[in-house]
């Protein structure tokens, strides 16, 4: 944060003419090898503004460069205050634990870099409301920032979304957004810093509901107005280094949210939903049509037609793999399916694009203080007994000029 000590704010970080953008990212363990992958191929694929892969941030110094080293980065640190402060770096990719996101997104923001951080964009709603005050503050400065809710990057949900806007699901009635994992279903696994409030925020919630109902709001282009919301807890502690620990956040979630335009969301979200690995499933039912997709088969989106005669009704699979469909052009011959690591390159090619066209990229942080607010809503009405929540603030979703 700015004191009367400190600088005021800089302006966009400009790298010199032919000079290419100097990118640093900070974390390099699920998520950083998931952005170093895109970081590494998007080049190749997409059409971006020159950019080099400068310096890859960790904590213990052999591991960072061991990371560096496999993952394409020229340095290494383990202090990203001073790399924020380089004028050799006009980008800072966080993908740092929740508890740190406030932080180090607001400083980079300050000092005037680009800024595309994981998702959630925070621990808490104050948090969110003040990254989203600096976000705004940098971007009168010419500094962009987006949130990583990948999943906009899935080319058949990005497809989802054009049916909706085109009216082809008619009125959109109800949605049903449910987000399942399995690897905390077994009762000893270990303590993580996901399964404390003061590093995660929150559990399955702010974890893998947020990417539920940023879905909800993308694909509608909807507000959330109410909240209704239950966590639940199965197991209550898990082995950690000193025995067994205490376990703070939900390991399931549920809610039901109104939608400005009269549409009701169930929003579900578990880590111990047995057999499940990484199913994001939507379905969104209008009067007109109705789409299914799920995650684990995420080439594919159904599409049933309401408005064709009734005896040739009936869900089609869309194979979404031709060079019409959305990003499908950079990639494979028609059938030659993607997989969840292309979410990313699309992210960091629409990130790019965006830096290069001083242009707001999206979902931007206002659309991560969106989802922060149903968050924090479904943990207020859950300590209430699901008490129905009244939402005033903007939750609505901006969509991506790149898809
Ligand atoms: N978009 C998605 O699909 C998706 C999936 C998983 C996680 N995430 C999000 O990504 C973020 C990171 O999660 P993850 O799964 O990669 O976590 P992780 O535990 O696998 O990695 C965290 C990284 O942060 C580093 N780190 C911690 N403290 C640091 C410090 N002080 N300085 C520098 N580096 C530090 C760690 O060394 C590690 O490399 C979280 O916000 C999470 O919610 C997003």
């Amino acid at each position: 944060m700015t004191t009367a000590n400190t600088p005021p704010p800089a302006t966009a970080a400009t790298a010199p003419a032919d000079t290419p953008l100097g990118v640093a990212m900070i974390g390099y363990a699920f998520m950083g090898k998931a952005h170093s992958n895109a970081w590494r191929n998007v080049a190749s694929y997409f059409d971006v503004p020159a950019f080099e892969q400068k310096v890859l941030v960790g904590r213990d110094p052999s591991g960072v460069a061991e990371a560096a080293a496999k993952y394409g980065w020229t340095e290494t640190a383990t202090d990203w205050r001073t790399v924020i402060e380089r004028d050799d770096i006009q980008i800072v990719d966080i993908c740092a634990p929740g508890w740190m996101h406030a932080e180090i997104a607001i400083a980079a923001l300050e000092a005037g870099k680009h800024v595309l951080l994981e998702k959630p964009l925070a621990n808490t709603l104050a948090e969110a409301e003040a990254m989203t005050a600096a976000a705004q503050a940098a971007r009168t400065r010419g500094v962009q920032s987006m949130v990583g809710f990948n999943y906009r990057r899935v080319p058949a949900l990005a497809l989802a979304r054009e049916l909706i806007a085109e009216g082809r699901l008619g009125t959109v009635r109800h949605v049903r957004a449910a987000y399942l994992q399995d690897w905390l279903a077994d009762e000893t696994s270990p303590m993580t810093w996901r399964l404390k409030k003061e590093t995660a925020g929150s559990g399955a919630l702010g974890d893998i509901a947020s990417h539920a109902i940023d879905q909800v709001l993308f694909l509608l282009g909807d507000q959330v107005t109410e909240v209704s919301g239950r966590t639940h807890t199965f197991t209550t502690h898990r082995p950690g280094r000193s025995g067994l620990e205490e376990v703070t956040v939900d390991d399931a979630a549920w809610a039901t949210l109104s939608l400005a335009s009269g549409a009701i969301a169930s929003v579900e979200a578990s880590r111990v939903a047995t057999g499940q690995k990484n199913s994001l499933k939507l379905e969104i039912y209008g009067d007109k049509g109705s789409l299914l997709f799920d995650l684990e088969n995420l080439n594919e989106l159904g599409f049933l037609d309401a408005t064709a005669p009734a005896r040739e009704q009936g869900f089609r699979r869309i194979l979404v793999n031709e060079p019409e469909h959305p990003y499908l052009e950079a990639w494979w011959p028609q059938g030659h399916i993607i997989g969840w690591e292309h979410t990313f390159t699309h992210e960091i090619r629409d990130f790019l694009l965006a830096i290069d066209g001083g242009t707001r990229p999206s979902p931007s942080f206002e659309d991560g203080l969106a989802v922060q607010r149903v968050l924090a809503a479904v943990e207020e009405s859950a300590a209430a007994k699901s008490t129905l929540i009244q939402l005033t603030g903007t939750t609505s979703a901006t969509v991506s000029e790149g898809a």
